[in-house]
């Protein structure tokens, strides 16, 4: 069958929002007199709000109460809320809409599977809301990266088998995930970060209408 399921992350895959979470949390940890690397945070990217929290506090010996650790997941999301406050479509990251255009015209499943609660939010400041076939976020799951809860779930609302998915991921939780759902992982980053991709490209420029049509065809 040529229908395929595409399933795009959203942070760091759609818009460079990644930044904008190290910014946030970068800020947060330091606050708390916590150092935070650059690979520190490669560990953050794709994981949900209330993990990522539980490892900082976890890296930086500190431990505090469940009352504490609420106000600061929400500290966090406000200072990440005022980044994205004015998104717009301009910062859709290069040749990702000549992908997901390609993928319309050739009547391909599409979907977004994200950790974010923001997702939404973001999705229609950039005007991709009516893009996708279906959309599976932060709100939709009990399970974060790297289970593949999320990418069951848009694969079944796009009644596509999970073998026939394909994802498109910048984070190593992400590429766990869909390597666990029986999907093709595809890694948009650095090839060393990304290694449990089954290809990685450094972003869509390098992605050939060529390679799309063959996964499409792929048995
Ligand atoms: C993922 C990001 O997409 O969403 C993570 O890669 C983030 O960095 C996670 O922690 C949860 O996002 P949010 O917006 O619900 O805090
Ligand atoms: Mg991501």
């Amino acid at each position: 069958m040529n229908k395929k399921g595409f399933i795009f992350d959203l942070d760091g895959v759609i818009v460079d929002t990644a930044k904008y979470h190290f910014l946030a949390w970068k800020k947060l940890a330091n606050d708390l007199g916590i150092d935070f690397t650059e690979d520190q945070n490669e560990q953050l990217k794709g994981v949900s709000r209330v993990k990522s929290l539980e490892k900082i506090l976890n890296w930086g010996g500190v431990s505090i109460s469940e009352e504490e650790f609420n106000q600061l997941m929400d500290k966090k999301n406000q200072d990440y809320l005022s980044y994205i406050e004015t998104m717009t479509k301009d910062e859709i990251l290069v040749d990702v809409p000549k992908v997901l255009d390609l993928l319309k015209d050739e009547n391909q499943g599409v979907a977004l599977g994200s950790a974010s609660k923001n997702a939404r939010t973001i999705l229609k400041k950039v005007a991709l809301y009516d893009t996708f076939d279906a959309i599976v976020d932060g709100t939709n799951v009990s399970k974060a990266k790297p289970d593949p809860e999320v990418f069951m779930i848009a694969a079944k609302n796009l009644d596509i088998q999970p073998e026939h998915c394909i994802v498109f991921e910048d984070s190593i939780a992400g590429i766990q995930a869909a390597n666990a759902a029986n999907m093709v992982s595809i890694g948009i980053g650095e090839e060393d970060v990304l290694s449990e991709a089954d290809f990685v490209f450094q972003d869509f420029t390098e992605i050939t209408t060529e390679f799309i049509t063959q996964l499409i065809n792929k048995h």
